[in-house]
């Protein structure tokens, strides 16, 4: 009898060990390299102006969207939307309009193929975070997956321009949307840039 208890102690003692190690396991990253290598994208991606005429291949564009869809929002509301545009015409439409706010006739896409458009719904009061947030993720992703990216303003002005509106309508877009900000995409011409240096003070410790 007393044996028969000692046992089944030990097997108790057993699936709990197994059990704590498999919750520590569960904690600690997947992949140690992976993580180095995100670290890694995070600190290389660099704003590429220089464009060759090549279309990336939609897979990539559509992976590159989907981790923008996976950026956090205020209360996880989801804010914003993305118009993933690869047709020529389209682009070329949006970037006369985007140098029409600046009162310029230039490409102020530097001739990148594709334009991941980002607006947010304004009725959302977390709207321009979510909205930013999502340029952040298409930027890295691009950077992580092989394509050279830069956020190009004035999305605000061009889609509060009754063309802007039109183009919303046009594409069944319903809703009070802003345009937050404009990911050009496509392989980089060219050297990559280099960071510059960051400035003295950006991070004040309190330990
Ligand atoms: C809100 C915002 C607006 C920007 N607008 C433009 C723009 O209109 N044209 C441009 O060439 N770069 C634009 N940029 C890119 C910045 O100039 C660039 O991020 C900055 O110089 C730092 O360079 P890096 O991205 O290579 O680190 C913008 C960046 C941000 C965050």
């Amino acid at each position: 009898m007393r044996k028969n208890t000692l046992i089944l102690c030990a097997v108790v003692m057993m699936l709990c060990c197994s059990c704590q190690q498999k919750s520590a396991e569960t904690t600690e990253p997947v992949n140690e390299n992976a993580k180095n290598t995100t670290m890694e994208d995070l600190l290389t991606r660099r704003s590429v102006r220089n464009y060759t005429d090549s279309m990336p291949p939609m897979e990539v564009i559509e992976e590159i969207c989907k981790a923008g869809t996976y950026a956090p929002t205020g209360m996880n509301r989801q804010s914003p939307i993305i118009i993933a545009v690869t047709n020529k015409e389209m682009r070329d439409r949006l970037s006369k309009l985007n140098a029409a706010v600046m009162g310029a006739d230039n490409d102020p896409f530097y001739g990148a193929p594709v334009v991941l458009v980002v607006l947010a719904d304004k009725n959302v009061h977390t709207y321009i975070e979510d909205g930013s947030l999502v340029m952040g993720n298409l930027m890295n992703a691009a950077h992580a997956l092989g394509l050279g990216s830069c956020w190009i303003h004035r999305a605000r002005e061009v889609f509060e321009s009754e063309e802007g509106k039109q183009i919303l309508a046009d594409l069944g877009i319903e809703g009070d949307y802003a345009g937050i900000g404009n990911c050009i995409l496509g392989y980089t011409a060219g050297e990559y840039p280099q960071a510059k240096d960051r400035k003295e003070n950006w991070v004040y410790w309190v330990k």
